[in-house]
């Protein structure tokens, strides 16, 4: 059985396989429209969402499917004491897939090992975010049609940030990809990420506070929210929170087809003076989740598509 805890579960061909279902789903979504008829996902949310979950949700209804679960921990057993084993081996009894957000890091691979069938990690902690991922490879498909050869910045919060993880554990598997760390001191990319998978491949880097000094270089600005709920004092994070904010002024010297992406929610990241820039594909990638959730959920059926 297949789960998709980490995005290295997934080859970089799975990801052309499932770049194509979701494109042609958004094309024709009349021909996938009973093909998970009398399935079940449960989604078990121990954190907020409004996207994530609310994509699965939407990705399995228009596949013909239900859902069923809860979006917070304190709506389940989990309030009582009820372990993450406990709670999946239980779910996997009136669901054929589950997808499942924590704060614990790891909390999904307990569950796939429990739950009797197949587990998607919709984000475990500060740690990844894998379906994230596979809605911002969609939305760099849409406009880049490649993966190859693009310099891809990252800003914010790099340290707590689970999208960036995902994001470059994938992108890092693709030739001629170089990464802009853009982050403050202590929201610095963890280092596991340039020991165990930068270093190994040789993969060029570089880390920056300014994000003007490397505006012009770019073809994907991926901004992220500093993650106040992963702070131990609220003073650094108040400190910390807007320490970029990108605004109009600041793209002039940016190319013309640079991709500007943001997981969202936003908080302040990005002026909404950016939105109506043709750049701007944050929203997109919202829409472009829903599909590769779709995909993904079929994939993760074994449903033949
Ligand atoms: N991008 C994302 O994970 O958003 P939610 O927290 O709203 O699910």
């Amino acid at each position: 059985m297949k789960h998709l805890i980490d995005i290295l579960d997934l080859t970089t061909e799975e990801i052309d396989e499932l770049i194509v279902t979701a494109n042609d789903i958004a094309a024709n979504p009349d021909k996938y429209a009973t093909k998970l008829t009398g399935k079940v996902l449960a989604t078990l949310f121990f954190e907020p969402s409004t996207r994530t979950r609310l994509s699965f949700e939407a990705a399995m209804l228009e596949l013909g499917g239900s859902v069923l679960g809860f979006s917070e921990a304190s709506s389940s057993s989990a309030a009582k004491g009820e372990s993450v084993a406990d709670t999946t081996r239980v779910v996997g009894c009136y669901a054929d897939i589950i997808a499942m957000r924590h704060p614990k890091e790891g909390a999904p691979v307990v569950a796939a090992r429990k739950a009797g069938v197949p587990v998607i990690n919709a984000g475990d902690g500060g740690h990844n975010h894998p379906t994230q991922t596979l809605a911002d490879l969609l939305t760099i498909w849409r406009k880049k049609h490649t993966f190859n050869n693009l310099t891809v910045g990252l800003c914010g919060d790099l340290k707590f940030g689970r999208t960036v993880h995902s994001l470059v554990e994938a992108m890092a598997r693709y030739e001629g990809v170089k990464f802009v760390f853009i982050s403050p001191e202590e929201l610095k990319i963890p280092r596991y990420i340039i020991t165990d998978v930068l270093e190994p491949l040789g993969i060029p880097y570089e880390e920056v506070y300014n994000m003007e000094d490397v505006m012009s270089d770019l073809d994907i600005l991926y901004m992220t929210r500093v993650q106040g709920e992963r702070f131990f004092n609220e003073a650094d994070y108040i400190r910390l929170r807007d320490t970029y904010i990108l605004t109009p002024e600041k793209l002039v010297p940016a190319k013309e087809d640079l991709v500007i992406m943001h997981p969202l929610p936003r908080v302040n990241e990005i002026s909404v003076k950016v939105d109506d820039d043709p750049r701007a594909c944050y929203f997109d990638q919202v829409l472009n989740g829903k599909y590769m959730r779709m995909a993904l959920i079929l994939k993760l059926l074994e449903v033949t598509v």
